[in-house]
């Protein structure tokens, strides 16, 4: 296993553990004898990898299996927990492994938090998103009356164990989709590791090989971001590229875009705006095409959506000022241009149109 360390909130740092593609015993071995084992679980993770659940709690009755969904990541859902943990009666000296995607880290990780004050808890993140975005960056939370992320706390897991081999049940689709969130992070602000991550991205989807060196790459990114920068002040704002276009996509057509496909567009508009105030040359979006193209992901915005009507969906942007969209940046591979102490640009209206123009 290779260890990498992530920057917490509340830990000064703590261990990513990189399992080999191999079945889980390694992750058995992380667990400590003694105190009793309480498992948060995506229900799908459970009946997908059988036996998981219950090598990692000391009791049947210590699992708690959770439907994974928008939807169920909700305040009624942290309540149910809540009541289970409470019958169990867990004490300070417990531990709660979380295993699923980002709706259970987050999840799980508020209601261990949350518990007696906090439990000590493990997480097992078994998505592409949740290995190489969620599981760093101390965000624990659910919504709350539609308000995304609403009831929340900033806490650290004590660590973290990453096995590419949890991915191998999720489509093809999913996974070249997913992706896109730690090519965005790479192309922003992480040159080194977007190269090295090129090798892998064609076959992340069918070879579980390729897969985990992606993870790894990725998880070395986002590392880094958190590092300088754990409240997305400045630097961080590159977790933003591609989402102020891509968000709106995501809104306007959601049974034809999700969350990536939008976000891989919404880079490759706002390479065309960078290339357009001269910020970068062609060559920015070129390497956006290549890698959308290199990982089957759309390139245009559905002939459905009007330009006007994405213009419009952007004043809706919390970040608007002044009559203009701010939008993340890049004059080339892995630097964001910036704008006096800042990353965000100001973008007229115009400017935004003719790129959405050329994204048909
Ligand atoms: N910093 C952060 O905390 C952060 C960052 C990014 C996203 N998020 C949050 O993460 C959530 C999205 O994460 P997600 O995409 O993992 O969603 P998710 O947890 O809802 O999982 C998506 C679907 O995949 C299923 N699933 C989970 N593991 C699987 C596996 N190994 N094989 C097959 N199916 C599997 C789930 O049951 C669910 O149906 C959002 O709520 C978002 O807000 C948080």
């Amino acid at each position: 296993m290779d260890i990498l360390y992530c920057k917490g909130y509340i830990k000064k740092r703590y261990p990513i553990y990189i399992s080999e593609i191999t079945e889980f015993s390694d992750l058995f071995s992380l667990l400590p004898e003694k105190p009793r084992k309480f498992v948060i679980i995506d229900a799908a993770v459970r009946s997908n990898f059988t036996h998981l659940a219950e090598s990692l709690a000391t009791s049947p009755d210590y699992i708690i299996s959770i439907e994974a969904s928008e939807e169920n990541k909700s305040f009624e859902s942290l309540e149910a927990v809540l009541q289970k943990l409470f019958t169990l009666k867990p004490d300070k000296s417990d531990v709660v492994t979380v295993v699923g995607g980002g709706v259970l880290l987050n999840l799980g990780g508020l209601a261990a938090s949350l518990v007696t004050r906090g439990l000590r808890f493990y997480y097992v993140p078994t998505t592409l998103t949740a290995q190489i975005d969620v599981c760093m960056g101390s965000k624990q939370a659910v919504n709350f009356n539609g308000a995304k992320n609403w009831i929340g706390v900033f806490n650290d897991p004590e660590f973290c164990y990453i096995n590419a081999r949890f991915t191998d049940t999720q489509t093809e689709a999913d996974i070249r989709s997913q992706s896109i969130e730690g090519i965005k992070l790479c192309l922003a602000s992480n040159k080194k590791q977007f190269e090295a991550s090129m090798a892998d991205i064609e076959n992340i989807s069918t070879s579980t090989m390729h897969r985990s060196n992606f993870i790894t790459n990725m998880i070395k990114a986002k590392i880094e971001v958190v590092a300088e920068d754990l409240l997305e002040k400045q630097h961080g704002v590159s977790m933003l590229y591609g989402h102020t276009v891509g968000h709106a996509i995501e809104m306007l057509a959601p049974q034809e875009v999700n969350h990536g496909i939008g976000v891989g567009i919404g880079m490759l508009v706002a390479a065309r705006i960078s290339r357009a105030l001269g910020l970068a040359n062609e060559d920015l979006v070129a390497v956006h095409l290549g890698v959308l193209q290199k990982l089957g992901l759309p390139t245009t915005i559905p002939a459905t959506l009007k330009p006007e009507a994405i213009l419009k969906q952007l004043h809706y942007d919390k970040k608007n000022f002044n009559g203009k969209t701010p939008f993340v940046l890049l004059k080339q591979v892995g630097e964001m241009a910036k704008n006096g102490e800042g990353y965000l640009i100001p973008v007229e209206e115009q400017q935004i149109l003719k790129a959405l123009k050329e994204s048909y």
